[in-house]
């Protein structure tokens, strides 16, 4: 706490670029690639024991090494949990969750509470941005209102836009710097606003004409994955009942030069975006009277697939006259994601509550992931996976990290559900 409040002392009077708000999946690799285009920058989050570490040059999210963030620092940035830092910015953008309620419908908490943040110190001409994924409206009717509050008005006063982040952590072609921006203001003052921010530090800047079709523009790319996962989860079911290689089919089909795009089944979504965002946009949707069946059908889809791992794991067992109860099961990979440290909405967890829950003598391997929270018990990752599996009963291969040697993986292993669709050989079952 000491070091953020020093640093807000230190540069009190200075005049910054940018606050970013939320320094997180989202915040971080925005406020590293404009701290390295030359602009200054601050990040405000509520989280202290964060604000410390990244003062401190430790990072916290998997596409930002310790390294990065001190050469962050060393170039200026701070964070604080100070909100009147965002008073000293020409612009703010906010990088805060937008998570779902307990009714399944957006979570707006973190965008009002950094909203009023901003409207306790807006200052003239000062441009607010909204990246968090959202429905359709948000911008204009939820963040607008609390901005022109006290007689403040859009492209008059100040600017409002909202431009969707569209960050892929652990994919090390496209950050960013190269994923091109989309943005949508208030006003045209507004639009041209946030286009010069970014171009700043953003190779190519896409304007739209609003910040609903910017708004919407994100849930349109999320929900296409959403829908064409769920597409193929459910071919697999029925292909695995016809006796038909899924795998091969898409194979096949990913041959086709125009036309189609590859996607495929696993043991379920997870993680921020996918089984979270569409539920926004159907939310939306069925606020006019009707339901978004895509989405919905979409999303009953891929909510069965972690039961439909634990019955062919069953059967697989089943085949081999094994109970589940006091089986070894060795789980590999437990994170939503290839290559990255995030679990969260990982649909691994349901998997292996069930199994935990039929009694298996369950096990676990992630290079990512040390000690794994399974209903109401704690698993440590094995240390050595490919012995484990020569013991395990039945090895579930549900992320395929680079970190796996599948070859010696297929060799060394009792038997294997890949749901994957990366081994082959005599013991490996496909999903
Ligand atoms: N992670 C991704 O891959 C990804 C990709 C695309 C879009 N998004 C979207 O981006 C947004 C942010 O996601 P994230 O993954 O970066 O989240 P995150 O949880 O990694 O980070 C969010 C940060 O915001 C802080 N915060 C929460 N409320 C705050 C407030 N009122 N004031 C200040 N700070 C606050 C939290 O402490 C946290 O540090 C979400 O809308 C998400 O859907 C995420």
């Amino acid at each position: 706490v000491e070091v953020w409040a020093r640093h807000e002392l230190d540069d009190n009077r200075d005049r910054l670029d940018l606050v970013v708000i939320g320094l997180g999946y989202v915040g971080l690799p925005l406020a590293q690639q404009a701290i390295r285009r030359g602009l200054a920058v601050a990040g405000y989050d509520l989280d202290a024991d964060a604000v410390e570490g990244l003062n401190l040059g430790s990072s916290r999210v998997d596409d930002l090494s310790d390294a990065d963030v001190s050469e962050m620092v060393a170039s200026g940035f701070f964070a604080t949990c100070v909100e009147s830092v965002i008073g000293r910015a020409d612009a703010v953008v906010i990088c805060v969750p937008t998570p779902l309620d307990e009714a399944s419908g957006p979570d707006l908490s973190a965008v009002l509470g950094a909203t009023e943040a901003i409207a306790r110190h807006l200052h003239s001409g000062q441009l607010v941005v909204l990246e968090s994924t959202t429905y359709p409206g948000t911008t204009e009717d939820v963040v607008r209102p609390i901005l022109e509050r006290d007689g403040r008005i859009v492209g008059r006063d100040f600017y409002l836009a909202y431009s969707p982040e569209r960050i892929d952590p652990g994919n090390p072609e496209f950050g960013v710097a190269n994923i091109p921006k989309v943005v949508g203001g208030c006003d045209e003052a507004s639009t041209r606003a946030a286009a010069d921010l970014y171009g700043r530090f953003v190779e190519q800047v896409v304007e739209v004409k609003g910040t609903r079709e910017a708004e919407m523009s994100k849930l349109l790319e999320n929900t296409y994955r959403h829908v064409n996962i769920a597409l193929v989860n459910e071919m697999a079911i029925f292909c695995h009942d016809l006796g038909v290689d899924l795998w091969e089919v898409i194979r096949a089909a990913g041959t086709k030069p125009f036309g189609f795009q590859a996607f495929y089944p696993g043991p379920g979504v997870g993680g921020h975006c996918i089984p979270i965002d569409p539920n926004y946009l159907s939310y939306k949707v069925r606020s006019l009277g009707y339901p978004f069946r895509f989405v919905e059908l979409a999303q009953e889809i891929s909510a069965r697939m972690p039961s439909y791992v634990v019955d062919r794991i069953v059967w697989n067992l089943n085949e081999r006259e094994l109970p589940v109860r006091g089986t070894r099961i060795l789980l590999l990979g437990v994170t939503y994601k290839k290559n990255i440290a995030d679990d969260r909405e990982s649909p691994v967890l349901q998997i292996a509550e069930k199994l935990l829950g039929m009694g298996a003598d369950l096990e676990y391997h992630d290079p990512f992931i040390e000690a794994y929270e399974v209903g109401g018990s704690t698993l440590r990752s094995v240390e050595h996976y490919l012995e484990a599996t020569g013991e395990a009963a039945l090895t579930v291969f549900l992320q395929d990290h680079d970190a796996y040697d599948l070859d010696n993986l297929a060799r060394s292993a009792k038997a294997v559900l890949d749901c994957r669709g990366r081994m082959e050989g005599p013991r490996v079952e496909l999903l």
